[in-house]
């Protein structure tokens, strides 16, 4: 099933996610499965549950955007537990959808998570990898890119998107 991409504004994308605490179920596989389905078919590279409307500690990364199958990556109830560097890249979001703006983030880092069945990994990633291990983290912790913009940045963006709100163009 392919999920609608919740946009900015919804409160659902500034809610911290639920801990996930049932592991291996039908449920969850195939939550993960319409996930990936959702994210492919949106051209993104990573996806997080809040973005669907599920505010749970879930979320799907795949930087081959569905050619590499060896690089899909479940990540529940991720947790950042290394960084290094700062590296400042272009950067968007499926939930803000026309705006991509240079982003501030930590090079290299290494994320604990939870696999579908539970067992407990550590990834580390550098360059894109990084940027959406960082990205969808800060997805279930409530946070969107543009916390990570300076508030005048941040405030022309909230202004565009305001006037695509009234005249019917961000749904
Ligand atoms: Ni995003």
């Amino acid at each position: 099933m392919i999920y609608p991409i919740v946009k900015f504004g919804d409160p659902v994308l500034e809610q911290r996610g639920a801990t996930v605490t049932e592991f291996d179920t039908p449920e969850l596989h195939k939550l993960l499965e319409d996930m990936f389905e959702s994210m492919y078919v949106s051209k993104g590279v990573g996806l997080a549950a809040p973005q669907i409307g599920i505010s749970r500690r879930i979320a799907v990364i795949d930087i081959s955007v569905g050619e590499d199958p060896a690089q899909k990556l479940v990540l529940i109830n991720p947790e950042i537990v290394h960084s290094e560097g700062k590296l400042v890249t272009e950067e968007g979001c499926l939930s803000v959808p026309g705006f991509r703006e240079p982003v501030k983030r930590s090079a290299v880092v290494t994320v604990r998570a939870q696999n579908a069945v539970g067992k407990t990994f550590e990834v580390t990633g550098e360059e894109l990898l990084a940027r959406a291990l960082q990205h969808e983290t800060d997805h279930l912790n409530g946070k969107l890119y543009l916390s990570h913009l300076s508030v005048l940045k941040r405030d022309i963006i909230r202004r565009r998107i305001r006037r695509l709100q009234k005249e019917g163009e961000w749904k």
